[in-house]
């Protein structure tokens, strides 16, 4: 029997750090070889905030800087297919007949679409039509490969739900064409900052990145914010909640340590420094791996390139039978080859 279906990926906003790693690396890296896999430079989706000339021309390096992420993660490019969104019609083809499939109120509730046009001081009157089809489009991304599961963080949920009532809208007025998708969303759904906002992201600056070098990694977690009532190492300090320990939770495999370091926190024995001192050794051992294949990775010229290439290919035959199927299912090819034969059958009975 064929191998199952992952479908997934990253817009190329820039470098992937440790809140990617847990939201949806690991499960990608976990899951490659049970799974076929595709997963997808999704470039369409910054037009959907930034459709400027200068930003598009800016995407080439966070192309390149993402999939070398993959690549240092982990991920086997013999293995998996790594394309680029844009390069592939059927994304097109298909996202424009998701379009019929959902309402705009239904799409209007989606609650990333207004933290998106937020974060891209887009007022009300300002948020473009394909903003609203950011998850539609990712609908198209999803189901292009057909996918069974969708690997993500939380931020991510809410668009596979969309592509599951699309998938199941398109399969009930046209016949079965797509398996209804799962999220699978990681451990860690979505990772605190270094600064102790909710949310590690690029933008708030409260990121380690996956291409972050040792010495970057120790600065940051010695900067790290932890428990802000506790102002000298003496004094009892809170544990839940606290990002140095979340992270000594995801990110420490030795669990002793781990435990004898909350229990002299919570007493007031032991000082913050050590606590994060052991930290950026545990991260440091974590990230070691990744630093070297990156290195091996790196250093193959042309090689991230010859990756996206024959992912998009590859890819892109997967589409066109993706669209074969839906033409057919809607009628769409039979009208067309009805057309065509006619056509045919006038031309020659004139000649
Ligand atoms: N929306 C994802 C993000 O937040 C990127 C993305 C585009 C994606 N298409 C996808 C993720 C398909 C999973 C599946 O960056």
């Amino acid at each position: 029997m064929a191998r199952k279906r992952i479908l997934t990926g990253d817009r190329p906003t820039g470098k992937l750090h440790l809140g990617h790693y847990v939201g949806s690396l690991a499960n990608r890296v976990r899951l490659q070889d049970e799974y076929e896999c595709f997963f997808i430079i999704a470039d369409l989706h910054t037009l959907t905030t930034r459709p400027e000339k200068e930003h598009i021309d800016a995407l080439r390096q966070n192309v390149n800087d993402v999939v070398l992420d993959y690549l240092a993660a982990g991920i086997d490019p013999a293995h998996s297919v790594i394309y680029l969104q844009s390069a592939v019609p059927a994304v097109y083809e298909m996202n424009l007949i998701f379009e019929m499939l959902i309402t705009l109120p239904r799409l209007q509730r989606v609650p990333s679409i207004k933290d998106m046009a937020r974060a891209a001081n887009l007022g009300d009157e300002s948020v473009p039509f394909g903003l609203m089809g950011y998850p539609v489009l990712q609908a198209a991304d999803i189901l292009m490969p057909r996918a069974d599961l969708v690997p993500v963080g939380r931020d991510n949920e809410a668009h596979v739900e969309v592509t599951r009532e699309i998938a199941r809208r398109f399969n009930f007025l046209y016949g079965e064409v797509f398996p209804i998708p799962d999220a699978l969303v990681g451990d860690v759904p979505s990772l605190v900052g270094t600064d102790g906002q909710a949310k590690m992201s690029k933008s708030l600056g409260n990121a380690i990145f996956l291409s972050d070098d040792a010495k970057t990694v120790s600065r940051k977690v010695m900067s790290m914010y932890t428990d802000p009532k506790r102002v000298s190492a003496d004094i009892p300090g809170t544990v839940e909640g606290n990002p140095v320990f979340i992270y000594h939770d995801v990110f420490n495999p030795n669990h002793a340590e781990v435990e004898d370091l909350k229990t002299r926190y919570r007493a007031g024995k032991v000082g913050d420094v050590e606590v994060k001192e052991k930290l950026v050794k545990a991260l440091n051992d974590f990230m070691q791996p990744m630093r070297d294949r990156r290195a091996k990775f790196e250093a193959q010229k042309g090689l991230v390139e010859q990756i996206i290439y024959d992912g998009t290919r590859r890819a892109s035959e997967e589409g066109a039978e993706t669209v074969s199927l839906m033409r057919k299912a809607m009628g769409l090819a039979g009208m067309w080859n009805r057309i065509s034969r006619r056509a045919r059958e006038a031309q020659s009975s004139q000649s």
